[in-house]
């Protein structure tokens, strides 16, 4: 939420902070700036709207300098416009600051600033920032870095800032606490990001700042402090990141090439760890912690958004294979009820990328419990992959487009992989267990067959582009699907939907069906077949119009549905990862026919950083 961008060094700052900006817009897309220092003297320019309309803006009035900050803002406090855009500027115009979080105790310091003769420009809670560190800077006479610190010691809430200062040219500040911050180490110069988008052009080596840390970066180096100012060492780390992973290759959006990604991203989630040759799955990251996860009393998955639909999977799959009991929960809900955790639970959370401040929350939930708490992200090195006693990474590459596609798939084979691996041996006989491997080894595959039914859901997508409500139903497996075409409609192309389990439709949602109202049906050969076709004669004889997703080879359907999408046969627990591929294909089509921004839907941002 919110993108930070930040470069020192000896090349013109304007351009890299540009093209970060670009990289970054998917965080946040309301309004866009830059600060840039020269000869002493900071020069700005923000606009309201996308990275673009900065673009122009500098166009005509380009800034040189070669250390400066940018920002691309996801409106908290305060409506998008060029005012509340960041970065932000001391009263005297030394110093600029843009922020990504919440000032909790905003209105306190607001008020107390005020008093003092502070004069606010702006409805954000960032301006308070930058008013709150002049004023420590005037009171004690301190140099900009010290006086970041000693500011940041009075702030509730959460942040990532970057400062530049146009009296001190040579000098880059940057803190954090809750919202992700990597320095990207080059040579004789810096960059700032937060996240690695920004940066994999520049350079591979990056430090990864944790909560409470500030850094002052120079061109001749960076020195890490805690905010009670204790000198930290920090390793220097590798990127995973190719500049190809974060770009559009010849597709029209990121949505569309992470959904045509899928294959590979599957392949890549499985590499090294399903070997079906060797009948064996192999999950390094939960090595030394198998035994205790296998001995759990209970699983308590905890997630938001898409990675809740995948956690519910993954609550199937778990019960199903492993027999062990699987709690479901909101991140945002587990972190505030106070949750009862005991000795023998362990709690599992799921995070693409693993930044989600609820998620994040429920991780030091569980350790301030005691209890052992395990992740799934794709983002190598977030704050939850970092936090978490141990996890598997998703390796599903860089997701971009802000509707995730790929990391679903890669998260439910991941979760998979660890009910399985929970049941082998014990409740999963070793036949099982190897036919359970090929038909995982085999997904990749039938995944890209799948993907071969773009053009009939294209053909399709340009009847149903006019209607206003769609419902979505399945069961099983395939309940958490419905949920997840749901949600991926309303996001992208903002129809309302709603995802139900298709026996509660007589409860309730079975009154709205007419025929304007569109039902996807997942009605595949499964032990709950027969079930859903009952419901779907239900929805046919009230004349809604139904779209069944069902196996290759029905014909029985063809009769009671207006659309049949034939997907591969697969064993049950993995249909999940073929029957949501036409419904993210679908949304896909609806949403550009109806000139939707589909990898910058309204109001939402790729990574929720607040709460
Ligand atoms: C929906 C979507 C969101 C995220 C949610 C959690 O398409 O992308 O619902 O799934 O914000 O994000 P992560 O997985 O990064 O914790």
């Amino acid at each position: 939420m919110c993108g930070i961008v930040g470069y020192i060094g000896e090349k013109q700052a304007e351009n890299i902070l540009m093209t970060g900006l670009k990289r970054l817009e998917y965080r946040g897309y309301d309004s866009a700036g830059v600060a840039i220092v020269n000869n002493d003297t900071l020069h700005m320019q923000k606009r309201e709207g996308k990275v673009n309309e900065l673009e122009t803006a500098l166009d005509s009035a380009p800034i040189e300098g070669t250390v400066g900050i940018g920002h691309t803002r996801w409106a908290t406090h305060g409506p998008p416009s060029d005012r509340n855009a960041h970065p932000h500027v001391s009263s005297d115009g030394d110093f600029a600051l843009v922020h990504n979080g919440i000032i909790e105790n905003y209105g306190v310091l607001r008020k107390r600033l005020k008093e003092k003769g502070y004069t606010f420009q702006s409805d954000t809670d960032t301006e308070v920032l930058v008013y709150l560190i002049e004023e420590v800077q005037n009171e004690a006479g301190l140099a900009l870095p010290e006086a970041v610190r000693q500011a940041l010691t009075q702030v509730i809430g959460t942040y990532g800032i970057a400062v530049v200062s146009a009296s001190d040219p040579d000098l880059l500040v940057a803190a954090r606490k809750g919202s992700p911050l990597l320095i990207g180490v080059g040579d004789g110069e810096y960059f700032l990001g937060s996240d690695a988008a920004p940066l994999v052009e520049h350079t591979r080596q990056v430090v990864y700042l944790s909560d409470g840390e500030i850094v002052t970066i120079r061109r001749g180096g960076y020195q890490v402090r805690t905010i009670e100012n204790v000198p930290m060492e920090k390793e220097v780390h590798e990127l995973e990141w190719t500049l190809g992973e974060i770009e559009k290759g010849g597709y029209e959006h990121f949505m569309q090439k992470e959904i045509m990604e899928q294959p590979t991203a599957l392949e890549d989630a499985m590499r090294g760890r399903v070997l079906p040759d060797d009948n064996k799955i192999v999950l390094g990251g939960l090595h030394d912690v198998m035994d205790d996860l296998r001995d759990a009393d209970r699983v308590i998955i905890a997630a938001c958004g898409t990675s809740w639909h995948s956690a519910l999977v993954g609550e199937y799959l778990i019960e199903h294979f492993a027999r062990t009991p699987v709690e479901v929960e909101y991140a945002s809900e587990f972190r505030y009820r106070n949750p009862i955790l005991r000795d023998g639970d362990v709690v599992l959370v799921i995070s693409q990328s693993g930044e989600t401040a609820d998620t994040l929350a429920a991780v030091r939930e569980a350790q301030r419990q005691g209890v052992m708490c395990l992740g799934i992200c794709n983002v190598v090195g977030s704050t939850i992959a970092r936090e978490t006693d141990a996890g598997v990474y998703l390796h599903a590459g860089p997701e971009i487009g802000v509707a995730s596609t790929k990391a679903f798939t890669a998260q439910v084979i991941v979760l998979a992989m660890i009910a399985l691996k929970m049941a082998e041996d014990r409740t999963l006989s070793h036949a099982e267990f190897a036919d359970a491997v090929h038909a995982l080894a085999s997904i990749p595959d039938k995944v890209r067959t799948t993907l071969e039914m773009d053009g009939q859901i294209e053909k399709m997508a340009n009847i149903y582009r006019y209607s206003s409500n769609f419902l979505y139903l399945g069961r099983g497996f395939n309940f958490p699907v419905a949920l997840e075409g749901a949600l991926k409609l309303k996001e992208i192309s903002y129809i309302h939907a709603e995802g139900y389990p298709a026996a509660e439709m007589k409860h309730g949602p079975i009154a709205l069906i007419d025929r304007f109202m569109p039902v996807v049906f997942i009605a595949l050969k499964d032990s709950t077949y027969d079930k859903v076709v009952s419901n779907i004669e239900e929805v046919a004889a009230r004349d809604g119009s139904v779209i069944a997703i069902t196996d290759e080879g029905n014909g029985e359907l063809d009769e009671l549905c207006e659309y049949v999408l034939r997907i591969p046969q697969t064993q049950e627990f993995l249909s999940p990862l073929l029957a949501v591929v036409p419904l993210q294909l679908l949304s896909y089509h609806i949403a550009v026919m109806r000139g939707c921004d589909v990898d910058q839907p309204r109001n939402l941002a790729k990574s929720v950083t607040v709460e």
